[in-house]
């Protein structure tokens, strides 16, 4: 079994940070996003990894993750010159895959379970199929398993109706009239027959060839499609407040750990990672949070479900709810929350009169102002 992991795409739901930098490398508890998909597989037992990765974002991505021997895997990098859709990953990744099943993961999707599971179960699946003839069996055998989450909103995913003996019928992208509950999670088993799939379909009204069009191809050229449903969270972190969430759920099962500085008029409370190299100076941090290596924090006070990264300067402020980039600095603001604030930016109370708004944003920034 191989892994593929999709990293490229255009990422405009979470402008600016994407105008710089790749979604996948924002970090949710101090740790990349991707990170976690590629320990994930390490853990299944997923060891040939093939990343996708677009020619603005992909050498970020390169080098944080090496040649992937911090996790055990051995990485292929794969460029998508455009972001042409998730079929369109697969299509380009037919060398690297050969006919070896796969497990298909989206570079900026989390969740709670497991992927050992999910692949042990399409693994059982596909070698516990009996049928009287070889042949029969190998028809018989499921050809790709989606995972599928219930879903309070079904209009705002692809969805996918069950028959009556518990096998996809049917997939829809954003119904109207959505036939289920059951919304899509974006990781996918496939077995070689995927690649016939992808090659056959057409690209979508949006311009892109859709990975739910090529599942569709194989249930009506009348393969096997079966389907897990989810047992934990799972989050697509690709705009801002899903992010936020995701790092709450993350930071909430963290572990204590004060390696930094905590000055005697400085405490810690709670769940929190102080790493080495981190100080704290006449403040408090309230877990569940997270402080990088090399950050200073100076008369301020950070709150539950705060993760900032390494060499970040915060002085006289509040922060909480927030996932804070590195070498930020945040000086002397009253109270930043549900924020999401990018590398190397200053956020900042001046005394210069008139007393007013400064700023200097970039293009699609969202801000907004007490
Ligand atoms: P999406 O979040 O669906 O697409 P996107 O990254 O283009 O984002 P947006 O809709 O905000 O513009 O992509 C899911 C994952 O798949 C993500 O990690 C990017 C990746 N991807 C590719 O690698 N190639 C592609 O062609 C597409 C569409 C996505």
């Amino acid at each position: 079994m191989k892994g593929l992991i999709l990293s490229g795409g255009a990422g405009t739901r979470l402008r600016p940070i994407t105008h710089t930098s790749a979604k996948q490398l924002v970090p949710i508890a101090n740790k990349p996003i991707l990170f976690y998909g590629i320990e994930d597989m390490a853990e299944a037992g997923i060891t040939e990894i093939g990343i996708i990765i677009a020619p603005v974002t992909g050498d970020e991505i390169r080098e944080a993750v090496g040649d992937g021997t911090q996790f055990g895997v051995d990485v292929e990098w794969i460029v998508q010159d455009e972001p042409l859709g998730l079929a369109h990953c697969v299509l380009i990744a037919r060398d690297f895959l050969g006919d070896d099943d796969f497990v298909m993961y989206l570079g900026d999707n989390m969740l709670e379970q497991d992927l050992s599971g999910f692949v042990n179960g399409f693994h059982r699946s596909r070698t516990d199929t009996l049928s009287p003839t070889l042949e029969e069996s190998v028809r018989d055998m499921p050809s790709a398993q989606i995972l599928l989450a219930e879903v309070d909103d079904p209009s705002s995913f692809g969805v996918a109706e069950i028959g009556p003996d518990d096998e996809v019928v049917r997939l829809v992208e954003k119904p109207d009239d959505p036939p289920s509950n059951l919304a899509l999670v974006g990781i996918y088993l496939f077995d070689s027959s995927i690649h016939e799939a992808v090659a056959s379909i057409q690209p979508s009204p949006r311009g892109e060839l859709e990975i739910t069009d090529a599942i569709q191809w194989l249930i009506d050229d009348g393969r096997r499609v079966c389907h897990e449903v989810l047992d934990g969270w799972w989050i697509d972190t690709g705009k801002k407040d899903p992010l936020l969430e995701c790092n709450r759920l993350v930071l909430d099962i963290l572990d204590r750990s004060v390696a930094g500085e905590v000055d005697d008029r400085s405490s810690v409370e709670g769940r929190v990672v102080l790493e080495t190299g981190a100080r704290l100076v006449n403040s408090t941090v309230r877990g569940p949070a997270v402080i990088g290596a090399g950050t200073i924090i100076t008369d301020s006070h950070i709150g539950p479900y705060s993760s900032i990264a390494v060499d970040c300067v915060v002085n006289a402020s509040e922060i909480d709810n927030s996932v804070i980039l590195r070498r930020a600095t945040i000086t002397d603001v009253p109270r930043l929350t549900d924020s999401l604030v990018g590398r190397d930016t200053v956020v900042t109370r001046g005394d210069s009169r008139p007393r007013a708004t400064r700023v200097m944003i970039g293009d699609h920034c969202n801000i907004e102002i007490e």
